[in-house]
């Protein structure tokens, strides 16, 4: 592993993203929400003095896109009131926050989104709720917004749409991606990063895993889909190669 040895704090440890992270970084601490609820700030603030972390990467959130339409109130206090009280906890201690976002910010109409470009209009509660939590992190004096998007390691339906772009991939494949960016935190002169791989249709990610999925269309969801979710990622491949293609982790 490169770099120096940090002491990480995760949020979300348990989630399928957490658990990527937990794996490729060994030393991450990460207490379930048991033990750190992000809508009860004492137990945040009891998390820090326990494990006096120099990092805190918040990749807990309340990610269910379909529930969150009906349990909005639910949605809201993990997503935004529960990231407000880890970037008042981070800015008491000074600490460096690294948040996970989504491409959901965006509207995905035209799809190769640059980190600069004005987000929205969002298409669901979750999104909505995505976003603010993004300008709250903005209030934190030191932090990184890393945007990104994943499946599980399978392809998890029999169908997979033709008709909509993305630059998602298997977690993964992006989770070491996130892992390499959290160790390099203070070596990103950026606010805002995309994470993502090349731009793609979902049928063509679904073949990669799944070689007999069903082409479809979006017509046959019962939501609305963006046409073009695709994140602009040459920030990223340019601090990369920076580093001499650093991959390893
Ligand atoms: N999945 C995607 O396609 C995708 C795309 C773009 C961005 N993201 C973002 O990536 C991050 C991780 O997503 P994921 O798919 O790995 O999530 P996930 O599998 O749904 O896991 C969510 C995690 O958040 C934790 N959590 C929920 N409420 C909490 C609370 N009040 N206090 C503390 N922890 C709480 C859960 O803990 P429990 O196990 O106790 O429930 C779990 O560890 C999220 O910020 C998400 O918005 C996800």
């Amino acid at each position: 592993m490169m770099g120096t040895p940090r002491r990480i704090l995760l949020t979300g440890g348990t989630g399928r993203l957490g658990c990527e992270l937990r794996a490729l970084l060994p030393c991450i601490m990460a207490p379930p929400r048991a033990e750190l609820d992000v809508t009860q700030s004492e137990t945040i603030e009891a998390a820090l003095k326990r494990y006096e972390p120099d990092v805190i990467v918040h990749a807990a959130a309340y990610t269910d896109v379909a529930a969150a339409e009906k349990n909005r109130a639910a949605c809201w206090r993990v997503n935004v009131e529960g990231t407000r009280a880890i970037v008042r906890a981070v800015a008491e201690c000074g600490l460096f926050l690294v948040h996970i976002s989504t491409d959901y910010v965006f509207e995905g109409r035209r799809g190769m989104y640059r980190e600069e470009e004005p987000p929205g209009p969002v298409r669901n509660y979750y999104a909505l709720s995505k976003l603010v939590a993004e300008e709250v992190v903005r209030l934190a004096p030191r932090h990184l917004i890393i945007r990104t998007s994943f499946r599980p390691r399978q392809w998890p339906y029999p169908v997979a749409f033709t008709d909509v772009y993305t630059s998602q991939d298997y977690v993964d494949v992006i989770a070491p991606e996130i892992a390499l960016a959290i160790q390099r935190y203070d070596k990103i002169p950026h606010s805002t990063l995309h994470i993502a791989t090349e731009r793609k249709s979902v049928y063509e990610l679904a073949r990669r895993r799944r070689p007999g999925v069903r082409p479809g269309s979006k017509l046959e969801a019962n939501v609305a889909l963006p046409d073009d979710i695709s994140l602009e990622t040459s920030l990223w491949q340019r601090l990369k190669a920076g580093w001499g293609g650093a991959g390893g982790l």
